[in-house]
């Protein structure tokens, strides 16, 4: 270890490489400071402890490394797919030589604990590697024309400048679905960390700059100023895409903010989750997988279980089997490796988590595990159980973000169908039954972009990730998500003289 330890709570954490701690912005393949010289905290969500101050920068730095974009964009789109390909393979290879730190880095700053950001980085990893693969599969076609003496042709271009903004809850994977892509297929990238998270991203961008990214091509801009950044990206002209994962407000607002430069978009939004429990399931595996999907990440993605949704016959069963599953969790710093599960973000988080289970209980739910929201600076949440809830609930409509598990009832399929759709929200749902008539039927009949049946943990960089309705539009990750990243051309070559 070359870097002095460093005190995180009771836990001491260090990085094997400490210049992959990176706290300036990255622009043109340079690391800058804001020019305003202003900086901002990161904290600990275990700790509350201040772990970097970093550079904050605002809308004149947007602006340059947008121009740094568009300078470097068209002799890197003029390479070949495989010399493209190539430079990523090496920002994949550097991110999982240095996976520990990059781990560290995570948990230091997002709080999820240390297995779980060790499986993100190479989460994040797999989307480099598949998208520098499928940078090379980008194919066209001719089209058979009515005339004889001429030929359609399709080509996909890169869309040219991307501007990414990216969520907290994944610091690395939300960078690496969205940047590989682009890349792979010629375009260039200026990204917005989150200011909870931004050094994640920085480490990925040093990583990035070692494999021999061109200069301009992956630009980096933390802040604290969200707005002064967003405007720049969704307002200026050389800016042709905008891709955005977060909550549903801010996607609408981005939305109208791109609308004036009519940017092509990728909005991956929030959730509200169903877990469908029928009676002919399996309830040890339906109650592994609830508990997987509701408190992974201490319940912090979008496609998090927000609404356990248990047939009437069985709902004491798996509620007992469901609270002997978290009787085993224990809560803490991700850095202790006996711990099971982190911090949620912040203290206004836990506060907005508590005021959706005051609500609840206010209206007559039960806690039947859990419940303790610590006190002071803590972060932590006891994973929680709500039992007794109804449909007037705040917790049945909104997207819930911690680890608070309500459990509903229904009597008939048609019920447990109707219910899993009464939401504005269509990102991930789940459902439990052993019954392959049944399986299909409901997969078929629930509004979602994500169904997992008798699975919860079905995110990979193999999938069309991505909702309908208020969730959002388009798809990241597999052979689909490329596309967001392409213009379709079509050339009519004429008077062939044929
Ligand atoms: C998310 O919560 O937005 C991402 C979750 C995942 O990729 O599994």
């Amino acid at each position: 270890m070359s870097q002095a330890a460093q005190r995180s709570g009771t836990f001491v954490w260090s990085l094997n490489d400490p210049t992959l701690l990176r706290t300036q912005a990255y622009i043109d393949g340079k690391w800058v400071d804001a020019d305003s010289g202003e900086t901002f905290p990161v904290y600990n969500p275990a700790t509350h402890e201040v772990v970097a101050e970093v550079a904050s920068v605002g809308a004149g730095e947007t602006r340059r490394a947008i121009e740094a974009a568009e300078a470097a964009r068209h002799a890197w789109a003029a390479r070949s797919a495989r010399e493209r390909s190539d430079v990523l393979k090496k920002w994949n290879d550097l991110m999982l030589e240095n996976l520990e730190d990059l781990a560290v880095i995570m948990t230091v700053e997002q709080g999820k604990i240390l297995a779980e950001s060790r499986g993100e980085v190479a989460y994040a990893a797999s989307f480099i590697e598949w998208f520098a693969e499928e940078g090379k599969r980008v194919y066209g076609d001719v089209i058979p024309l009515a005339q004889t003496d001429r030929r359609g042709i399709v080509i996909k271009q890169p869309v040219g400048v991307c501007a990414a903004i990216t969520p907290w809850n994944f610091p690395s994977a939300m960078l690496t679905r969205k940047a590989a892509p682009g890349l792979a297929v010629g375009c260039a990238m200026v990204c917005k960390p989150p200011q909870e998270t931004p050094l994640s991203m920085t480490a990925l961008a040093e990583l990035a700059h070692r494999a021999g990214l061109p200069a301009g091509l992956l630009n980096v801009l933390p802040t604290s100023k969200a707005s002064a950044v967003g405007d720049e990206m969704c307002s200026n002209p050389t800016v042709r895409k905008l891709t955005f994962t977060g909550s549903t407000g801010v996607g609408k607002l981005l939305t109208r903010q791109c609308a004036d430069t009519m940017k092509r978009l990728s909005m991956e939004l929030g959730g509200n989750a169903p877990v469908i429990v029928f009676e002919d399931a399996d309830l040890d595996l339906a109650a592994a997988g609830a508990a997987a999907a509701k408190y992974r990440n201490s319940g912090q993605t979008c496609i998090c279980a927000n609404r356990i949704i248990v047939q009437d016959t069985i709902y004491d069963e798996f509620v007992e089997k469901l609270a002997a599953l978290v009787g085993t969790y224990k809560v803490g710093s991700g850095l202790d490796e006996s711990v099971t599960h982190g911090p949620v973000i912040t203290r206004k988080a836990l506060e907005d988590i508590k005021g959706l289970v005051d609500d609840a209980v206010e209206r007559g739910a039960t806690v039947v595990a859990g419940g303790d929201f610590g006190e002071g600076d803590s972060h932590l949440i006891e994973p929680t159980i709500l039992c007794n809830v109804t449909d007037d609930m705040r917790v049945f409509n909104e997207e819930i973000f911690g680890p608070v598990a309500p459990i509903f009832k229904f009597s008939t399929e048609e019920e447990a169908i109707a219910m899993a759709n009464d939401t504005e929200f269509g990102l991930a749902s789940y459902l439990y039954s052993n019954d392959q008539g049944r399986c299909w039927r409901v997969a078929e009949a629930i509004d979602f972009g994500l169904v997992g049946v008798n699975e919860t943990m079905i995110s990979s960089e193999l999938i069309p990730f991505g909702g309908v309705k208020e969730s959002g539009v388009g798809r990241e990750g597999s052979r689909y998500g490329i596309e967001e990243y392409l213009e379709l051309k079509y050339i009519c070559m004429g008077h062939l003289g044929q």
